[in-house]
């Protein structure tokens, strides 16, 4: 498939024993998406990469999306355009900052992105609207939809099982890792590791800690990610269907909300920063690790387990929140 190069792969695989040996569990192991290497890493870098190929492909000269004004994905897509000579139009949320920009907003803006607000929309509501405005002044828009989730951002993620595998020494050794937990919002990332794990033949459970409060508004989250599994496994060309039960996802850790931040995530950050030295973000793996914490805790994740947490990035958004953090 079309692919251009975007990041730094494999990603590092790491071990954290002193956040393991605090928690009473056997291993814990991080895999370092966060140092995917594009302005600042993260998970939709890998997305990127078949993404940005299309783009170009259809001779786009710019490349359009939505999120939230921290976005890590508008952030790194912003960093892919400007990379490529692309345009970049960003959907943000909410309204102008009436301070000075920060976190992934100041990575835009040094990006060179154009960003448009949309008020209470940001699940990409506008983007229809905002590529037909930019096809009629003549500009070539290509539409990346919210958090980059269709099956070409999910095919990233399935090619990331494979490099799983060979960086553990193949599938026999990648079969002692328990459980792959994860953050899990659009949904690509949990449906492409998904039929990923199919590829590689692992028999382990893929956990997606959900990030947002509700269910997609069209219909349950768990069909979503079974459609998107479907779709990425028909354009990579594996023969396997896929089930709202070929995927678990916890929606008990949710709190208040999308980027809300809370004691769960304010713990999980202070925890895994002071006996680590790694730092997590406050929207998405905060809270994926607050969650792993707790099923720790409650042993639903048993002690002698073995457990990758897959560190999906989002750094930058932690400036954003320095007032819920400290
Ligand atoms: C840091 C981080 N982790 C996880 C996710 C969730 O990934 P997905 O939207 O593919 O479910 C995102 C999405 O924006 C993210 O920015």
């Amino acid at each position: 498939m079309p692919r251009v190069s975007l990041g730094h792969f494999p990603t590092p695989l790491e071990g954290l024993p002193r956040l393991a040996r605090h928690l009473g569990i056997a291993r814990l192991l991080v895999k370092r998406d966060d140092q995917t290497g594009l302005a600042g890493g993260g998970n939709k870098t890998r997305k990127l990469e078949f993404l940005v190929a299309d783009a170009l492909a259809q001779g786009a000269d710019t490349l359009v999306t939505a999120g939230a004004a921290q976005s890590n994905h508008c952030r790194q897509t912003a960093a892919a355009a400007a990379r490529l000579g692309l345009g970049c139009v960003l959907v943000l949320g909410g309204a102008p900052p009436t301070e000075l920009p920060t976190g992934n907003l100041l990575l835009d803006t040094l990006l060179g992105a154009e960003l448009r607000w949309s008020g209470p929309y940001r699940r990409g509501e506008l983007l229809h609207q905002v590529v037909e405005e930019l096809r009629a002044v003549g500009r070539r828009p290509y539409l990346i939809p919210y958090g980059g989730s269709n099956a070409l951002g999910a095919a990233g993620y399935a090619h990331a099982m494979p490099e799983l595998a060979e960086q553990c020494g193949g599938s026999g050794p990648l079969a002692a890792i328990d459980r792959i937990v994860i953050a899990s919002s659009s949904g690509a990332t949990q449906a492409g590791l998904v039929v990923g794990a199919h590829m590689v033949a692992y028999p382990g459970q893929i956990l997606g800690i959900a990030i947002d409060k509700d269910e997609p508004p069209d219909r349950p989250y768990a069909e979503h990610l079974a459609t998107l599994a479907e779709q990425t496994a028909a354009l990579l060309g594996v023969a396997r269907t896929f089930t709202p039960q070929d995927f678990t996802v916890t929606r008990e850790y949710v709190g208040a909300g999308y980027g809300v931040v809370g004691e769960l995530e304010r713990e999980a950050i202070r925890l895994t920063a002071r006996l680590e030295g790694l730092l997590l973000d406050p929207v998405y793996t905060g809270r994926a690790m607050g969650g792993l914490i707790d099923l720790i805790h409650r042993r639903v994740i048993g002690p002698k387990e073995t457990v990758l947490f897959w560190h999906t990035g989002g750094m930058p958004a932690l400036f954003a929140y320095a007032q819920a953090l400290v």
